[in-house]
């Protein structure tokens, strides 16, 4: 069978590990999806920058439209609004599957997305844009789609767990705990997107769009950060019983879905309270199946990457076999409930 050509947009943290493992992992990417994977270039705001030698300097390009205009799955890793959005929607245009891992677009204008691939016909996979690793978007938008989701309690930004976290052991004040992140790489190039709350907000919206089939934006989402949460706080609710944690809730209640941010007490025998560091966790509590807790690594480069690979793997296999993913445009109208906005 002809090569599959992916192109990558973006190479971060992120877009690094993801061309380390389409590189290092060909034959066995091949063999799984039944077609070679062919990395046909990675579009880079500035091709001279330094990067990590793993990434071919021959695939770099400054020229992203042309770069998407020749491939059949395209990767996007650049993050915002724009040009990612732009771009997404050409390749879509084009015939191309989509891959992202951008929370803020999802966040903020996925049906526009979902909507254009539908109509060409072609799959957006997202599973890298809520908790890194760990395996929720496809859970949701897939094994759980025959049960009914109560409420579901996140904590899904790595960079605030790991201050809070680091506050709680050694009684780190917050900007010290947030510099140490950012030298770890967990931290958005922006960390006011972590500590405000921001981040968790567009993967709560994400999360609560995919357990109660409705369409959850940003907007709709109370928000809270940890910026006012002190050294001092956090050994108080540890001398009660409790941890700090940024929860991102949603919930079904008897009139519609709610959906907020915000640091939280959580009882130190809540499996939640024992998520350490960058780690995420998501917990799930479904009519029928119960509770679920899906936990990892949420931030970084590498468990980040294998999340896209997943997707990549899924959607050449959906373009070698035919088919096409789980629609997103059957949406029940559950009612948002209004949120006092902060
Ligand atoms: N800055 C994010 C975090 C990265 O800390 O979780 C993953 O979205």
């Amino acid at each position: 069978p002809s090569p599959l050509r992916v192109a990558v947009l973006g190479c971060g943290v992120v877009g690094t590990q993801v061309v380390r493992l389409l590189t290092e992992q060909a034959d066995d990417l091949a063999a799984r999806v039944g077609a070679p994977l062919e990395l046909v270039g990675v579009a880079v705001r500035n091709v001279d920058a330094p990067r990590d030698p793993v990434v071919d300097r021959a695939l770099l390009t400054a020229d992203a439209d042309e770069l998407v205009a020749r491939a059949d799955i395209v990767v996007e890793l650049m993050g915002g609004l724009e040009p990612a959005r732009g771009l997404l929607l050409r390749a879509i245009e084009h015939g191309a599957s989509v891959v992202t891992a951008n929370k803020a677009l999802l966040a903020q204008d996925g049906p526009t997305l979902y909507r254009a691939a539908d109509s060409a016909g072609v799959d957006v996979y997202y599973e890298a844009a809520v908790a890194g690793a760990i395996p929720i978007v496809r859970p949701l938008r897939e094994s759980l789609t025959g049960d009914k989701v109560r409420r579901v309690l996140g904590i899904v930004n790595g960079t605030t767990n790991y201050v809070l976290d680091r506050m709680a052991t050694d009684g780190l004040e917050l900007d010290d705990a947030v510099k140490e992140a950012q030298g770890l790489g967990y931290a958005e190039a922006d960390p006011t997107a972590d500590v405000e709350g921001y981040d968790a907000a567009s993967k709560a919206a994400i999360l609560a769009s995919l357990a109660f089939h409705t369409r959850v934006h940003l907007d709709d989402v109370y928000r809270e950060g940890i910026t006012s949460v002190t050294a001092s706080d956090v050994a108080w609710a540890e001398r009660t019983g409790h941890a700090v944690k940024l929860l991102a809730i949603a919930e079904a209640t008897d009139d519609g879905v709610s959906v907020r941010v915000h640091p939280a007490l959580v009882p130190l025998d809540h499996p939640l309270a024992g998520v350490r560091g960058a780690y995420n966790a998501v917990f799930v509590e479904a009519e029928a199946a119960g509770e679920l807790m899906f936990y990892g690594r949420g931030a970084g480069g590498a468990p980040t990457a294998s999340a896209v690979l997943g997707d990549v793997v899924s959607a050449a296999r959906h373009r070698v076999l035919g088919g096409k993913s789980p629609e997103e445009s059957t949406y029940a109208d559950l009612p948002l409930l209004p949120h006092a906005s902060a």
